[in-house]
């Protein structure tokens, strides 16, 4: 069981920004991607989950093709991403926020809502209740009535991660969960991680800060522009010489 990514490769303009990138990552696993800034990692998120096409290359999710896919499909397959900044809703409390996140509402639809009101009813309620578990996985209750505007950096990047728990997705991309985030509340997000991966999500980490990174993740790739130049456990990778040249300029 695994994510599996072949030979991927994305253009900007004349740039060439991913350079036939593959990896594969099992799918109850806490996989680490590191790298340096621009070096392709959110691009590589964008064109995995569907929000970017790329120029060639495979996603395969359990072993099943899904890089025809739109996000949503994606999602509905199990295939989740977050952003790198946070996107919720300001003015809408975080649970508006994470009911709004809800896929494929019957509601929608106004012929859904003529005909199905029962269902419709449901369905709402379904997604409260949902939202109410969600909260308490993520210790976000107390704050459940906020406008999200109000949350500080931790509690948004909890949020985010919330919002694609609505979607009860197998493996989620993680786009920098600890950045612009306190020390205690970084341990608190990798403890939440930790407990969803408990529970069988896997999870897919871009993240700058190694060593709260290293200490969730026993596997680790690293992207450097556009080419995974190494993978491994975190030692081994951050002892690299070629890593170290890469992406920390000798510096660590
Ligand atoms: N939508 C876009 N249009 C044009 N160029 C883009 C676009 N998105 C990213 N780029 C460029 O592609 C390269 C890779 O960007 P990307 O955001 O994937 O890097 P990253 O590894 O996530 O960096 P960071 O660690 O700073 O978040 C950069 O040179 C960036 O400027
Ligand atoms: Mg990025």
């Amino acid at each position: 069981m695994s994510l599996d990514i072949a030979n991927i490769t994305k253009n900007f303009g004349g740039m060439r920004v991913l350079d036939g990138v593959s990896l594969s990552v099992p799918t109850g696993s806490l996989f680490g991607l590191i790298g340096p800034n621009g070096a392709g990692k959110s691009t590589l998120f964008a064109a995995i989950s569907g929000f970017q096409k790329q120029e060639t290359g495979e996603v395969r999710l359990d072993g099943t093709r899904i890089d025809a896919l739109t996000p949503h499909a994606r999602a509905r397959a199990g295939l989740v991403r977050t952003f790198q900044v946070p996107r919720e809703f300001g003015h809408l409390t975080v649970r508006e926020n994470l009911c709004a996140a809800a896929p494929n509402q019957t509601g929608e639809s106004l012929l859904g809502l003529f005909f199905r009101p029962a269902r419709v009813a449901r369905e709402e309620a379904e997604i409260a209740a949902e939202a109410e578990e969600i909260m308490q996985r993520l210790r976000l209750t107390q704050v459940a009535d906020q406008p999200a505007r109000l949350l500080s950096g931790g509690q948004k990047k909890l949020l985010e991660l919330g919002r694609a728990l609505m979607l009860k997705p197998r493996f989620i991309l993680l786009d920098e969960p600890f950045a612009g985030v306190n020390p205690v509340l970084i341990a608190e997000i990798a403890e939440r991680i930790r407990d969803l991966n408990a529970t069988g999500i896997g999870f897919l980490i871009i993240e700058h800060d190694l060593e709260a990174l290293t200490r969730l993740t026993p596997y680790i790739a690293v992207l450097d522009r556009g080419r995974i130049i190494a993978e491994g456990a975190p030692d081994a990778v951050l002892a690299d010489v070629q890593v170290r040249e890469a992406y920390l300029g000798g510096a660590v």
